[in-house]
Order: C-alpha cells, then structure tokens, then sequence
C-alpha cells in the first residue's frame, strides 16, 4: 500500500498532472471534491435537480451571450432586434427558445429542489447557510426573470414592469424615489430598457454564480442529506476514516447526474420544438405586440412562476387606501422561507419519520401554493361572485385569501405543529 503511493506520487511529479499539480490544487481539488467526496448512498429521484440547476444556468449563460450579440437594448430597436433574431438570425429562433424555455425550466427545477429541501430537512442543523445561499440564490432568480422579461419590449413585458415598478411607489416615505431610481425615469423607458439590461446580463450572472459557488462549497464542507435525513458522517469506517453509507461522488453520481442530464434534455428538446410558448405560459401572446405606453392590456399577469405571491400581492385588501400590506404579504412569502431552519422544531430531518400532523400541514401548503398560483394566472373575478349571503364578495379574491391565510399559516405555526407532532425512531444507518 505505501509503496502504491510512492508510485503514484512519483507519477504526478513527473507527469502533466504532476505539473499542474506543483502550480494549481488539481488532483487534489478533484479528490475532495470528486473522487473522494463521499456522498450518501442512498440518493433518490429528488437529487437530480441540484445538478440540473447547474446545467440549465449554464445553458442561459450560454443562450444569452448568443442573443446579446443581436440584441439591441434601445426602446426603439429592441422589438424588432428580438423579431429579427427569431427570422433572420441563423439558429437564432432556437436559441431564443432555448433560453426562454430555459427560464421557466430554471423555476420548475429550482421549485422541485426546494421542495426536496423542504421533505427531506435539508435545511436542518448543519445545513442552515446552505439553505440560506439557496434563498438568495431563490431571490436573485427572480430578480434575473424579472429584468430579463423587459428585454423584449413587448406589451406585457412594458406593463408587466409597470406594474412590479410601481409596487415599490407603495412603501411609505421613501418608496415613490425607490420606483423612480429603478425606472431611472418618471414612467418605464428607454432608461429603464437600458439599465434593466445591465442587471440581466451582467450584474445578476454574476452574483447568481458567486452564490452557486458559494451553496456548493458549504455543502461540500457539511457534507449531503439523503431521503432518510441520517448524517453519514456519524459512521466511519475506523481505518479508512470513510463514512460506511458514503460512495465516491465520482463516478456514481456523475453518472446517475448523466441520467437525469439526458431525460431532462428530452422533454428540453421536445417543448422548444413542439410548445416553446407552452399556450402562452413560457411565452404570452400580448408580449408579441410591441411596448405601447398609451393601451394598457385588459389582463396583466405575471409569468407563471410569479404567479403564487401575486396572487398574495392581490388577496391582501388595502388598509387606508394604501397597496402597502399586500405588498409586504408578498415579500414576505418569499422572505420566510429563510426562517425554516428555525421555525422547525422537529427532532427529524426526514418526512420519512415525521408524524402525520405535519404531513397534513405541509399537504395543506401544497394546495395553497398551487391554488394560488393558479389563481395570479386569471383575472381575478374568473369565478364571479358569491350571493348577498356573501355580501356578493368576488369568489376567486375569498378563496385566495383563504389559500393565502393556510401559505403563512405553515411557516407561522410551525414551530408548534413540529414540536407537537408524534415522530418515528430515526435508524442510525440509512435504509434506502
Ligand atoms: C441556481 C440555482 C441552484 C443551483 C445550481 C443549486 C445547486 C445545488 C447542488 C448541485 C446541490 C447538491 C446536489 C443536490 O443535493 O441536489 C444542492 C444542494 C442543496 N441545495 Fe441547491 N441549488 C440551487 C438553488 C437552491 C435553492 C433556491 C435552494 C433553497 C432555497 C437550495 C437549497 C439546497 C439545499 C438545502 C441543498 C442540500 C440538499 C441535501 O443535502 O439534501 N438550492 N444545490
């Protein structure tokens, strides 16, 4: 065994490794991070979407760099520019698509690894900065969206900015100047269109992966949780110091990772071929009519993956004539999600071992993130109005403040259901 290192060592010396290795951490970089990164053995169907987040980030970067090379940034160039890309520009209706797509495919993979945190504790001691790199990459996601959906200059693209600009006009005393210092101008323009443009191709990107790097590294520095939320690290081998239920992440996962590559690339081809606009959720009609500042579109609604806290932004009636607590309920609902490392009070990780009261109440948030992310996709009388019993109330705004009352109430009364729900024994080994 001692003389195979000698061997090896005397190999890397006089090999280009051994090169690279004298002047960069290479191998041993590889080791720590690859080959001798030991992850659970028990990785199910939930790990695919860590990888995939990276693959998709890479694919926007890449799309992007291509559509900025015809991109025009100018309120009267930008229009056309995206229209010339679509028919002139050659591949250039696929890249188009391959990044639009992109973006919602982003939110769908993004939404599924959350939750996967959420089902299997992953936020949990010691995973908390984890999960908190998450939420502000989660946020930084949205303001990437956001600011990239102006680019295209489009009816909904303009009133769609209109509209989120204008909610910062909300905050009392200062938020008229903060609306006013994001548009760069008394309403949204060619002001707005250009600095919109400098946060979406440079400013986010680069945040967003500096945020990545930074999710991985202190996740490589506690180590993975698996679906049975038992910490690996607990049952060493006492020779070789390696976790009894870790394997080598290279080449298990990097190959398992390839598998779930492949089928999410699939179903990636199929839509951008078949339903890149995906009946106006991915792409909507009003937004292939160009910006008009003088005709506001009958129904402004955000893209689908908006379209939970807007519904809480529309279910929060106004105090005193101000938009202000519906704007607040909506930062809020994507804010708390920040607290969960310390709003669960629960002794497990897994909801493998967790007891059915919080099972019903995370079943319960489920509907109410689905509901009301149906509901911010239609105006919202689309179901008319109850009877004077009622006090003839708009149907769908009731059922979304209920739906908005059961979202809070998971994360507010968390720290009592955990605390109170009857758990199962944890095994000390992970079972599959
Ligand atoms: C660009 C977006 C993101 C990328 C590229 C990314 C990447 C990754 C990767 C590669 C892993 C390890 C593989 C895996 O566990 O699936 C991971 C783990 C994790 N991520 Fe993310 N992530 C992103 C966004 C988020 C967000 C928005 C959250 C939560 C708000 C989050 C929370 C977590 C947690 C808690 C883990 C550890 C999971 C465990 O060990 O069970 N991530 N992430």
């Amino acid at each position: 065994m001692a003389q195979d290192k000698t061997t090896a060592k005397k190999v890397e010396a006089t090999g280009l490794m051994g090169w690279i290795d004298a002047r960069f951490p290479l191998t041993s970089n590889i080791k720590n991070h690859l080959t001798e990164y030991y992850a659970p053995k028990n990785f199910n169907f939930w790990y695919f979407f860590g990888s995939l987040a990276m693959l998709i980030l890479v694919l926007q970067i890449a799309t992007g760099i291509f559509l900025t090379m015809h991109y025009k940034p100018d309120a009267e160039l930008a229009f056309a520019s995206v229209e010339y890309i679509m028919r002139d520009v050659f591949g250039g209706n696929i890249i188009r698509y391959m990044h639009s797509t992109g973006a919602s495919m982003f939110f769908v993979v993004v939404y599924l690894h959350m939750f996967r945190g959420v089902i299997y504790g992953s936020y949990k001691n010691p995973r908390e900065l984890i999960w908190l790199f998450g939420v502000a990459i989660f946020l930084c996601l949205m303001g990437e969206a956001f600011f990239g959906y102006l680019l295209p200059w489009g009816q909904m693209s303009y009133w769609g900015a209109q509209v989120i600009v204008n909610l910062f006009a909300t905050i009392p005393l200062i938020g008229p100047d903060i609306s006013e210092w994001l548009r760069g101008d008394y309403l949204v323009s060619d002001a707005t269109l250009n600095r919109f443009f400098a946060f979406h191709v440079i400013a986010l990107p680069l945040v967003l992966l500096g945020l990545v790097a930074a999710h991985i590294i202190a996740l490589h520095e506690v180590g993975s949780n698996n679906p049975d939320g038992v910490e690996i690290k607990q049952n060493k081998d006492k020779k070789t110091g390696i976790p009894l239920d870790g394997i080598p992440f290279h080449p298990y996962y990097t190959v398992k990772d390839l598998v779930g590559v492949v089928v999410f690339l699939i179903v990636f081809v199929v839509i951008i071929c078949f339903a890149p606009e995906m009946g106006g959720y991915f792409l909507e009609a009003n937004n292939f009519i160009p910006a008009d500042s003088l005709k506001t579109p009958a129904h402004i609604a955000p893209v689908w993956y908006f379209t939970p806290y807007y519904s809480i932004l529309r279910a929060v009636p106004p105090v005193m004539n101000s938009q202000f607590p519906g704007v607040a309920a909506m930062g809020l609902s994507v804010m708390i999600f920040a607290l969960l490392p310390w709003l669960d009070k629960s002794p497990v990780k897994s909801i493998r071992y967790r007891g059915r009261l919080y099972k019903r109440w995370l079943a319960a948030f489920v509907v109410s993130f689905l509901v009301l992310g149906y509901l911010g996709t239609v105006p919202s009388n689309v179901w008319g109005h109850f009877g004077a019993w009622m006090g003839g109330a708009d149907r769908a705004t009731v059922i979304a403040r209920i739906f908005t009352v059961v979202y809070f109430a998971f994360f507010i009364l968390m720290p009592w259901y955990t605390a109170k729900d009857k758990t199962l024994p944890v095994p000390d080994r992970v079972v599959g």
